[in-house]
């Protein structure tokens, strides 16, 4: 039996940060507001001309050294992003050319802030199938570009940045199991309507029902909170950390009470990132990697949720 294992990780944000107190200049709004209702107090922007692919590129290389790998030694390139730098070539495709690695497959994957989770279940079953040895999942947005900056209830939420992980294979997980869901039902409550297919690029702006979007996020990750612990025969005191999607430190909070863990074991970095969407988890990962609190061995479990709505969760032996 085949399974999937972590072998390194990498995360970059760009240098440029808006404050809050940047934002209080731009839009009707207050550092006190940003930070009770969400727990924001800066994020990471990309500058101008500064592309997903070029985050995702650093990101890259990073995860690579940690795994002690070369780029040619991939056999898989996958990137969640909902920015790509461009309709197509994908921005794996993209990713692809700046590694100067050649032939194997890369494409990209769209699932919104749900999108590294999809693609760690998708890398996973690569892998699990014998179809790929070692593969690059990146986690890459460029969302500003989608922010309306005259509405203070989303673009006060959102920030830019990359992270990546290089998943091998291995005789034990690794990744011990994935769980992804969607339902289009949702499609109105958190959406970017514009689009070429439909004829209106005029409207490529996120739209958010914040209040509707707050509640079933908080349902929805308590549920996967259980499905993951089923599926495993496992219960709460099995998990060593939680890395969540970073949206929003109350829906953050509210996933860490059900499973009865500490703030203490929970990596956040929603005060410094804002939500960098499909960027979140992976970036988050990698600086808890890297400063030491997540060793080997430890029991991780990551969550989230996005437009769509989709959502799910990986459950990780590291
Ligand atoms: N600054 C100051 N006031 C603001 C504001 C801002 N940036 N944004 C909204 N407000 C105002 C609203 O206009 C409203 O004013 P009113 O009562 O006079 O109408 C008031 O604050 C309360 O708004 P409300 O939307 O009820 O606040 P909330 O407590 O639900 O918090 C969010 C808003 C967006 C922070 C919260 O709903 C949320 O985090 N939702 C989930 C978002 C999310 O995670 N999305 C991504 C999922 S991947």
């Amino acid at each position: 039996m085949k399974f999937s294992r972590i072998l390194g990780t990498g995360g970059y944000l760009p240098s440029r940060v808006m404050t809050n107190a940047d934002l209080e200049a731009i839009v009707d709004t207050t550092d006190s507001w940003i930070r009770e209702r969400t727990g924001i107090e800066k994020r990471h922007l990309a500058s101008e001309g500064e592309t997903c692919c070029d985050l995702a590129e650093i990101a890259a290389r990073r995860a690579l050294e940690a795994a002690g790998l070369h780029p040619a030694d991939l056999d898989l390139i996958l990137v969640a992003t909902t920015t790509p730098d461009q309709f197509f070539p994908s921005t794996a495709c993209l990713l692809q050319q700046r590694l100067d690695v050649h032939g194997c497959p890369a494409f990209d994957l769209q699932a919104v802030c749900a999108g590294f989770v999809y693609a760690m279940d998708v890398a996973d079953k690569y892998i699990r199938a014998g179809a790929a040895k070692h593969v690059l999942v990146v986690g890459a947005e460029t969302i500003s570009r989608l922010l309306d900056w005259n509405d203070r209830t989303t673009c006060v939420l959102f920030g830019d940045g990359a992270g990546a992980v290089v998943l091998g294979a291995a005789d034990e997980p690794g990744i011990i199991s994935t769980h992804i869901h969607a339902d289009g039902a949702y499609k109105e409550l958190l959406q970017v309507p514009g689009g070429h297919g439909n004829g209106r690029a005029d409207l490529a702006k996120l739209e958010m029902r914040g209040n509707e979007v707050f509640r079933f996020a908080v349902t929805t990750l308590g549920r996967i909170v259980d499905e993951t612990l089923e599926a495993n025969g496992l219960t709460k005191d099995a998990i060593d950390w939680l890395i969540p999607h970073q949206a929003n430190i109350r829906i953050i909070q509210a996933t860490a009470r059900k499973l009865d863990l500490p703030m203490e074991r929970v990596i956040v970095t929603v005060a410094e990132h804002g939500n960098t969407s499909s960027a979140s988890i992976p970036l988050a990962f990698d600086q808890a990697v890297r400063d030491g609190r997540i060793q080997r061995g430890e029991t991780l479990l990551m969550e989230a949720f996005g437009g769509g709505f989709t959502w799910g969760s990986v459950l990780v032996r590291y």
